[in-house]
């Protein structure tokens, strides 16, 4: 059976929503989690997967932060001596028709879902290498391949990890690292329940499944990807979207 025992693994905006759930499922498959948020809540969320007797601890990390990062990285690597799986899942939305949007809500988005990931890859990568060994995942979305009214800022980071990670597939593969990103469709967070109610109930109709799909769900698709045993699986986006965009 596939799964990270005795990993040790990074998951970004950990605190709620789908990074929450890859937390809680990653622990029960037996990694050392670090929960990295910027949220003090990610306290709460570790109590509870220790009281259920997870092994992970919170790191108080913005992304945009280098300083931030870098120090996150160095106490992980004191501690552990490795960093087998980043999980790169914190995002944001700022939704605006295009006219609308201001050049800050284009900023914010694209700096901490795409600068973010940057500077935290770049800070993991060469300890995968020196490893020869990685699992990098990344949070893409549906609206990365369609396109969502409101979302240019939001949809443009999301195409941008597509790319990314394919061209970081090529320069991971020989060091033993798998670069790949998952798009999942409408899922049930607070990201999704902050959306107006006539766009929630549109996007769950194109959904086949008829439902959005849970944290869970999604959880269990990094949990594969970043298993040992998805060793060949490498530059790719695995789409979790219950259906509604297939490609
Ligand atoms: N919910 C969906 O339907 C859906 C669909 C497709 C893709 N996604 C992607 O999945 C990921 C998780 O989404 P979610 O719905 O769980 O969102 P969410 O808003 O529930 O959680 C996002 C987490 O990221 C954290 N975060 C934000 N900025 C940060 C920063 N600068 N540094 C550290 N942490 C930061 C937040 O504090 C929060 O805990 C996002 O990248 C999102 O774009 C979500």
């Amino acid at each position: 059976m596939f799964g990270v025992k005795g990993q040790v693994c990074i998951v970004t905006g950990g605190a709620k929503g789908i990074g929450k759930a890859i937390c809680e499922i990653f622990c029960k498959s037996g990694a050392t989690v670090a929960l990295w948020d910027i949220l003090e809540s990610g306290q709460q969320t570790c109590n509870k997967i220790i009281e259920e007797g997870g092994d992970i601890f919170f790191q108080k990390i913005n992304i945009t932060d280098p300083k931030s990062v870098d120090q996150g990285v160095a106490e992980i690597i004191d501690k552990y001596g490795k960093i087998d799986i980043l999980i790169n899942n914190a995002g944001v939305i700022k939704d605006r028709s295009f006219t609308k949007m201001s050049k800050e809500e284009w900023d914010t988005v694209i700096d901490i879902n795409l600068n973010g990931i940057f500077l935290v890859t770049k800070a993991v990568f060469p300890i995968m290498k020196k490893a020869r060994y990685g699992r990098i995942i990344s949070a893409s979305s549906i609206n990365g391949f369609a396109g969502a009214f409101g979302q240019a800022n939001y949809a443009a980071t999301k195409a941008g990890i597509v790319g990314f990670t394919k061209a970081l597939s090529k320069e991971g593969g020989k060091y033993g690292i798998t670069v790949n990103s998952i798009a999942p469709g409408h899922i049930e967070t607070d990201m999704t329940n902050k959306m107006p109610p006539e766009m929630i109930k549109s996007a769950v109709k194109m959904i086949p499944l008829e439902r959005a799909g849970t944290p869970e769900e999604i959880a269990y698709a990094y949990l594969f990807l970043a298993s040992k045993e998805a060793s060949f699986i490498n530059g790719i986006t695995l789409h979790a979207n219950g259906g509604a965009l297939t490609i």
